[in-house]
Parts: structure tokens; sequence; C-alpha cells
């Protein structure tokens, strides 16, 4: 058993209560990597912004969980070592059950998801509820995220064809009932590099797809009735075409990709969005890097020299999110 203060970690409470009266959102960046890793807290120490470190279920079955709960630690030693100690919380994201948020808590997690929103309402309630009861009764309080409404996409173990917004008349019975820290809501944001069917989306004269505005008015709604309460926006990659476009012009095939414009982001974070979800951009950064590297320099085989290159292009990004899309620079 270890607790996450032992690592050097927080929880979100107070980071999603700065976040909301601040009007800016904590970066939420998956990680499964070293040079992901590094490259998130390079660019969080440089601009001096809290960040949640996600892992999801996938993620801790490809890196394997000691070597996760250690890479965390080194995390907050290195933020240390590059001279800023910013707050960092580790977060399970999209737990799909007790047990393994129960696991998660026991190896140092400062703060999980329970994801019961694919199930009815009631078990959803139910479930939620049960993993808040374990960790809120931590010797260090670990923080929990509940969701209401389902986004489109895939998810590790959950996927759905369809979005269903969140329903505003059930998030203060939700609330109440299950004592979450925080909500993560669905208004139109999906994961993945394809948020949009292109029959959703206009084009422009560049045959570029323009997608459908986030619904802020179901935004409103659940602000109103939980007024200040932290929000969570997963499925809020921008799908950067600079990144698409060096990818297919190295041998990918991307079709149809489409993400969430950063004036939305912009204006979703400075509401009662509080952490904001980044996974699929990170891919991107990374994947467009590799290719680049490989397709021009075909006799480079050193994997440092192979992912140094991606490394640094994520950090530029991550720093890029944190002083012009979410507002969290400066506020470590
Ligand atoms: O929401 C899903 C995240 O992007 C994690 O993706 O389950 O493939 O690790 P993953
Ligand atoms: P993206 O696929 O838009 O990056 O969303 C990531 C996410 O929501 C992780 O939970
Ligand atoms: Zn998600």
């Amino acid at each position: 058993m270890t607790s996450y203060t032992e690592l050097g970690l927080v929880n979100t409470k107070e980071l999603f209560k700065k976040a909301v009266s601040g009007g800016y959102a904590i970066p939420a960046y998956n990680f499964n990597n070293m040079e992901q890793l590094q490259a998130i807290i390079q660019a969080c120490v440089e601009t001096k912004s809290p960040v949640v470190l996600q892992v999801s279920s996938g993620a801790r079955k490809y890196a394997n969980q000691n070597i996760l709960k250690n890479m965390a630690r080194g995390a907050v030693e290195y933020a240390r070592e590059l001279g800023y100690d910013i707050p960092i919380a580790l977060h399970l994201d999209h737990g799909n059950s007790f047990e393994l948020c129960k696991d998660c808590i026991e190896s140092g997690f400062s703060s999980v998801m329970i994801d019961g929103s694919h199930l009815p309402y009631d078990e959803n309630v139910e479930l939620t509820r049960r993993v808040c009861e374990f960790a809120h009764s931590q010797k260090d309080y670990v923080t929990v995220e509940g969701e209401l409404g389902v986004l489109a996409g895939v998810e590790d173990d959950v996927s759905s064809e369809h979005t269903h917004y969140t329903e505003p008349g059930e998030v203060i019975d939700f609330v109440s009932k299950t004592k979450v820290d925080s909500l993560a809501i669905s208004i139109g944001t999906s994961h993945g590099r394809t948020k949009f069917k292109p029959e959703q989306c206009t084009r422009d004269a560049n045959g570029v797809l323009i997608p459908p505005p986030l619904r802020f008015d179901i935004l409103e709604e659940i602000e109103k009735k939980i007024p200040g309460f932290p929000i969570v926006l997963h499925g809020a990659s921008s799908v950067p075409m600079e990144y698409v476009r060096m990818i297919e012009q190295f041998g990918g095939h991307l079709k149809d990709s489409v993400g969430i414009p950063e004036e939305q982001l912009r204006k979703a974070a400075k509401s009662a969005v509080c952490k904001i979800n980044i996974d699929s951009d990170g891919r991107l950064a990374m994947t467009a890097l590799i290719r680049k590297v490989l397709a021009e320099d075909p006799e480079e085989f050193d994997p440092r020299k192979i992912l140094g290159p991606s490394r640094d292009e994520l950090k530029k990004l991550y720093m890029h999110k944190n002083l012009n899309v979410l507002g969290s620079a400066g506020q470590a």
C-alpha cells in the first residue's frame, strides 16, 4: 500500500477549486512512456502550470503498475530538479470497476475516475458512490471523477457509436448521492482523432472539416444547477492539421480527422470546466515526428534519435496548450 503523499503527489481538490474561481482549466495529459512524461513535466515546469498525469487501464497494462508509480515519483523529483515544484496529480482515466479504482488508490494514485456512464443511471450512482466512499475514507483523501452522459468514440473497454448529452436534470441528484469531487459531462466532444462524422461538419475552402459547435447551452444549464462544481471535459484534443498533414506526407493515412477548435476550449476553460483531457493530440505529434525522422533518415536506428524529436515536439504542444488554450500557465 502506497499513499500518494509518499510520492509527493497532490489530489485534485485544491487544484480544481482554484481553477474554477480563476477561470482556467488544469491540463490532464495521458502518458504511457518516459518520453511523454518527460515532455509533460518539462512543459508544465516551464509554463509553471499544475498538471494531472493521466493513466488509462490500457496504459497501466502497457507500462506496468509498479513502473508507473515510480515514474510518477520520478516526475515529482524531476520537476524539482528543473527548478519549480509544480502540483502534480496522478489520475486513473476511465476506471471501469471498483476493483481497478481500489487497486490504483492503493498503489499511489491521488485521483481516480469511475466511468459508469454506460450503465443505467441507478447503477452508475451506486458504483460511483461506492468508489467515493472508499477513496474519501483513505488516510489521504483521494478525489473521484464521475461521468454523466456518453461520449461517442472508443475508450478502453467501453465504446459508443452515439453521443448522449448529459441530462442537466440529473446532475444535482448524481452529485449529492455519490459525493463525487468532479463531474465529466458530454456536450459534443468525443474521443480520438475523428470526433465528428464528415456529414456532421461543413468544409472550408481547402476541404478541411469544420465541426459543429459544442453544446454550451447544456454546460450553462449544468452550471446553473450546481454552481461552481468542478466540471471535466473529455475528448478535448484539437487534432492539429499540421500533424495530420505531416503524418500523411510521410506515408500515414488519417482520413476525415477533425478535433475541437481551440476557441471553444478557451471558452470552456473560462467556465466551471476545470480539467481538460488531452491524449490524441500527443499521439499525433509523436507519430508525426517519428514518421518524419524515419522517412528523412532511413539509416537511423538509434531510438534516442527517433524519439528525441518527438519529445521536443510534445513539449512544444503542451506549452502551447497551457499558455494559449487552457490558461493554466503561471497558476502553479
Ligand atoms: O479516453 C481515452 C484515452 O485517450 C486513453 O486511451 O485507453 O487507448 O489508453 P487508451
Ligand atoms: P482525446 O482523444 O480528445 O485526446 O481525449 C482524451 C481523453 O478524454 C482521455 O480521457
Ligand atoms: Zn476520456
